[in-house]
């Protein structure tokens, strides 16, 4: 698989950890790519040899997920919304992590602390992350894996981020990827099987 991000990279770095334990089995990090060249997650990426490029337009993005293979496309903090057109072209399953329970607090415009910020304003008691495949439609694709976590009375966006971040994504993100890439797996063996009869 592949890893698009932007920024830090703690999801990323979750994913590394999966891989290097064998709870990511079997999907395997081949490639992380930013938009952003100061992101953190590449520097996270190369200090586990893992290949790490920029890139910031969308039909080099699509070649070079084609020239390497790429099976599945994960987006761990990646802060572009990607086209229509790119989803169209691509035609494998692309896979994005949310901190927060869709359908709350989502959609356009609703990434990093605005998320934790507006779920504090309405007064949710359990919030949470969601991983889900991507659609046209941002955060609007089916639900992979979803898992709750309590607000706390006194928290502020950060307090609430980082609880979501270790109680819920850093956990959730590898398990959807080995469910998706196990479903990935089974279809190639159908695919072959149907081919020998
Ligand atoms: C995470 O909260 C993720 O759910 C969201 O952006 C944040 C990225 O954090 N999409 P990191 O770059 O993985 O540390």
């Amino acid at each position: 698989m592949a890893v698009l991000v932007s920024g830090g990279g703690t999801n990323l770095q979750a994913l590394i950890d999966a891989e290097k334990d064998g709870s990511l089995s079997p999907c395997e990090i081949c490639l992380v790519i930013s938009n952003n060249e100061d992101a953190y997650a590449l520097k996270r990426a190369e200090n586990e040899g893992i290949k790490a490029l920029v890139c910031k337009d969308e039909s080099k993005l699509l070649k070079i997920l084609n020239d390497e293979r790429i099976d599945m496309l994960v987006l761990a903090g990646y802060l572009k919304i990607l086209t229509g057109r790119f989803i169209r072209n691509f035609q494998k399953p692309i896979i994005n992590i949310h901190p927060s329970l869709i359908p709350s607090f989502c959609g356009k415009g609703c990434y990093g602390l605005h998320v934790h910020e507006k779920a504090l304003e309405y007064g949710v008691k359990i919030s949470g992350a969601t991983v889900h495949f991507v659609n046209e439609i941002p955060d609007g694709g089916e639900i992979i894996l979803q898992k709750a976590v309590e607000v706390k009375p006194y928290d502020t966006p950060v307090t609430l981020q980082r609880r979501i971040m270790e109680e819920a994504e850093w956990k959730l993100l590898p398990q959807a990827c080995v469910i998706v890439g196990n479903e990935i797996i089974g279809a190639k063996r159908r695919k072959k099987e149907d081919c020998i009869i």
